[in-house]
């Protein structure tokens, strides 16, 4: 142990620099040849190697080249920093080393507590047991349509698990074209096929119609489908839009379908100041997915699949042999009974510390300057005359473009992303939006100033320039 003690205090002093110096450094660099080689070219050593050559090893080959989310201008896709406290104490997670299957020891236990806190800082009901922690939101999309798929098969007088989909009418679902492509892959997965999924159109704010939604369920009834499912958005990651949601609990509630909430990114947004009439709604989902490592900055992966009535995902399942029963356990179980895993990592420690570190008034915080950033650009766009604004901002997300001709602006702005992302100074991603190619920045960062978006829409027309 006096080996792991000495580069545990190495790795500690390691961890610190690379956290403190991140803003100093390009936000993101291609990976050199070199190093390319070490990374992807290494035989396994045939005896094993000193604890201290390891830290040297990752301090030399794999720290200088960071995706880039912890840097201050990292506006990416949605992607956060790690926060210091999920840092801190993922090492505890990995020496305790659980399976939070089930049982009675730490993890199982402080699960059902950060669930809870998850809940009750977006306004979600929580019945014992309404929850769990996954991978992402896209493993909790997948628990939460299953859950759907299940409870509308029951409801319809048949077995989904038992029998499977065939010689059944098909189960529709309903999405808007600025719905993640996770429930999409989760709808496939599911084996509800892709073509069964319905793109609702959205109006002018990227939001869901809902008389087209409702014009939409109308017709599939008519034809002899069975509409199970819809799925609103609450923060899309094209433009952070959020869908009507009490519109579409209204429909969902009078058709008797499912209604899922993709919060993965956005539902924390609740919390800015002002904006809770956007989420209005959010509260009489059936289910919501809602990211602790995206907006809270809890380190990767660690997702949350709230739900409704629990004993549903209970029933999509739980499927415990013989040699995983457990008498001591509780009326809600185990949660390897409500979703696909078995073995679980420890997710609940790193965000449990995030949240304690932050607590409610530090994530409030966190979400009002993020969102005020994504106001603040939107206000410089619409003063540029080389800018457009292409979205309302609702969350922490300005989409635009750049106009500084009047000619082959698709190409222009496609091109535009990976030509700042090259010069290191500043990461942002594009997108498709209203039939324009967008640029898109997504704001995650405590440290990021109103500086960093001078310097992004300077980077931009920089680049724009050489292309
Ligand atoms: C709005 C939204 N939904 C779902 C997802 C999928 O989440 P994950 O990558 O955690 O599986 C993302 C990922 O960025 C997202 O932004």
């Amino acid at each position: 142990m006096d080996e792991l003690r000495l580069a545990g205090a190495k790795a500690a002093a390691i961890m610190a620099d690379h956290l403190e110096g991140v803003g100093d450094r390009p936000v993101w660099r291609p990976v050199p040849d070199g190093d390319l080689a070490w990374l992807t070219g290494q035989e396994l050593p045939e005896t094993g190697r000193a604890l201290d050559d390891l830290l040297e090893d990752a301090r030399a080959h794999v720290l200088p080249y960071p995706m880039g989310n912890g840097h201050p201008r990292f506006f990416g896709w949605v992607n956060s920093p790690p926060n210091p406290a999920g840092v801190l104490v993922e090492p505890l997670a990995a020496a305790l080393n659980p399976s939070v299957a089930g049982g009675d020891h730490a993890g199982p236990h402080l699960e059902r507590t950060v669930v809870r806190w998850l809940a009750g800082l977006v306004g979600f009901p929580h019945p014992p047991g309404g929850g769990l922690l996954t991978s992402g939101a896209s493993m909790a999309t997948v628990i939460c349509l299953a859950t759907a798929r299940q409870r509308a098969a029951l409801a319809a007088g048949w077995d989904a698990r038992e029998e499977g989909l065939a010689g059944r009418p098909p189960m529709v679902m309903y999405v808007t074209e600025e719905g993640h492509s996770c429930l999409h892959k989760a709808a496939q997965l599911l084996g509800l096929g892709a073509r069964n999924v319905r793109t609702v159109p959205v109006d002018a704010a990227y939001r869901m119609d809902v008389g087209a939604l409702r014009a939409m369920i109308a017709e599939d009834l008519d034809a002899g489908l069975r509409p199970f499912c819809v799925a609103g958005s609450a923060g899309t990651v094209n433009s952070g839009a959020v869908d009507p949601l009490d519109e579409i609990a209204d429909v969902a509630g009078s058709y008797g379908l499912w209604f899922h909430v993709d919060g993965a990114y956005g539902a924390l947004g609740v919390l800015a100041d002002g904006a809770a009439p956007h989420y209005a709604g959010l509260e009489r989902a059936d289910s919501l997915a809602l990211d602790p490592h995206k907006w809270l900055g809890v380190p990767v992966g660690c997702g949350c699949a709230l739900l409704r009535e629990p004993a549903a995902a209970r029933a999509a399942f739980s499927l415990v042999p013989s040699y995983l029963i457990d008498d001591n356990a509780d009326d809600l179980g185990w949660f390897a009974e409500y979703g696909p895993e078995q073995t679980r990592p420890f997710r609940a420690l790193k965000t449990w510390a995030t949240l304690s570190y932050l607590g409610r008034t530090g994530v409030k915080r966190l979400v009002d300057h993020t969102t005020g950033l994504a106001r603040t650009l939107a206000a410089m766009v619409e003063q540029a005359p080389d800018f457009e604004l292409l979205a309302p901002v609702t969350t922490s997300i300005t989409a635009f473009r750049h106009i500084p001709r009047p000619d082959g602006l698709d190409a222009l702005n496609r091109a535009i992303p990976g030509a700042v992302q090259a010069r290191g100074n500043v990461f942002f991603t594009g997108t498709r939006l209203g039939g324009h190619e967008a640029l898109r920045a997504c704001f995650l960062h405590p440290d990021t100033t109103e500086r960093d978006l001078a310097i992004l829409l300077d980077e931009i027309r920089v680049a724009a320039k050489s292309l």
